[in-house]
């Protein structure tokens, strides 16, 4: 099967990265996601539950250079979606369009799921249910220009869903999105991480579960995954991916962590957070300001890794660049070699930790949702 990892915009390679270092054979890599060329069910059951930095894995059903509805329409007829899946399974299309059009991602949502219907109908003789809000079976159809690409959901909702977190900060990262950040760190050579702007700690908590080697995907709710309702997915192989990854968990991370915030709310919010998954002998948790970092010694840690405010409220960004500039300079005294950040505010950020005798080692864009910001790593010199 042609399987398409789908990652936040600006973050394909690392992800290409990852899945070779999990040993998937990749193929084209995309600003926003990996093709895998020949993906068993296995494979796809492995891509789910191990993948830090993907948010959806789909099969790739077909793909086509369309113009009109009635291209759409044509072209969809010609897929046999009987192949993949039965009559008695509620579906749904989930259309996405970008590019000048004279039609909506509604309409081809539509013309997609009559011609899905239309299909059963002919090859089985039976009508296919639409359930829009629970089905089993869940296809993308996406027009990017004139491309039309239609996937196979496997994965049901984003797989940024891995792990419940009983204290829900205000603004999460995604995991996804800090696994990719920490894979720009050396965290796992220098041995030690500091996120002085933890939130509720989502990045230092990513950073232990990939220090254990613990899968992502094992504090999911199984139920959740889509691939089930495939008929070629057997529950056994995931039962069988489950437990070669648990018998792959390490039993200490070998590296310290330490996570702080200005705030007493968020740093009792991640205590709750690391008490969930057993972390609480792994992450050191401190209340304290970034701009001083007075609660760690000088050369007492390495590497940084955090997700500072944006400064998006208004009159908050000049008090942001302040923060920036006071926290870059905490940073130099206190002998940090290694910053990774991510912020929309990069021109303040770039002048601070080049203030004080950091180099910009590392600079790259990436989108999510309508958000763009740029991915920084200042390494002292
Ligand atoms: C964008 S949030 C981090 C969210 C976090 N990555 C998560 O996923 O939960 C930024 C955090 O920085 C904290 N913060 C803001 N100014 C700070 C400062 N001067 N020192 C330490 N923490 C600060 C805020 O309280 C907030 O929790």
């Amino acid at each position: 099967m042609r399987v398409f990892a789908a990652c936040s915009h600006g973050v394909g390679d690392i992800a290409a990265g990852e899945l070779q270092e999990l040993g998937f054979k990749t193929g084209a890599v995309h600003e926003a996601g990996v093709e895998i060329a020949d993906a068993g069910p296995a494979e796809i059951i492995r891509l789910n539950l191990c993948a830090r930095t993907i948010f959806r894995v789909y099969i790739r059903l077909a793909e086509t250079d369309v113009r009109t509805l009635d291209d759409i329409t044509a072209f969809c007829s010609s897929i046999p979606f009987s192949d993949w899946f039965d009559a008695g399974q509620p579906f749904a299309i989930r259309g996405r369009r970008e590019g000048d059009h004279g039609f909506t991602s509604m309409d081809v949502a539509r013309d997609v799921g009559s011609a899905v219907i239309e299909h059963f109908e002919r090859v089985k003789g039976k009508r296919i249910p639409v359930n829009l809000d629970e089905p089993e079976i869940e296809i993308h159809a996406n027009l990017k220009g004139s491309r039309l690409e239609i996937l196979l959901n496997t994965s049901g909702r984003s797989l940024d869903y891995r792990y419940h977190r009983p204290f829900q900060h205000f603004a999460p990262l995604k995991p996804s999105i800090c696994a990719a950040l920490l894979r720009l760190s050396s965290y796992t050579e220098y041995g030690n991480l500091l996120d002085p702007m933890a939130g509720g700690g989502t990045i230092p908590i990513e950073a232990v579960l990939r220090a254990l080697n613990i899968a992502p995907g094992i504090y999911r709710n199984r139920d959740e995954y889509l691939f089930h309702h495939l008929r070629f997915i057997d529950r056994a192989i995931l039962d069988s991916e489950i437990k070669k990854a648990e018998a792959r968990v390490l039993g200490n991370p070998q590296i310290r962590v330490m996570a702080a915030d200005r705030f007493v709310k968020n740093v009792e919010g991640m205590k709750l957070n690391a008490a969930q998954f057993g972390m609480q002998s792994h992450i050191q948790i401190k209340q304290g300001l970034a701009e001083t970092l007075s609660y760690i010694e000088k050369g007492e840690y390495d590497c940084i890794a955090t997700n500072p405010p944006f400064g998006m409220r208004i009159g908050s960004t000049r008090l942001t660049e302040q923060l920036y500039r006071n926290f870059a300079k905490a940073c130099a005294d206190k002998q940090i070699r290694e910053v990774v950040g991510l912020t929309p505010l990069k021109r303040t950020w770039i002048s601070s930790f080049m203030q004080n005798g950091y180099a910009i080692t590392h600079s790259r864009i990436v989108h999510f949702g309508n958000l763009h910001v740029t991915f920084l790593k200042a390494s002292l010199q």
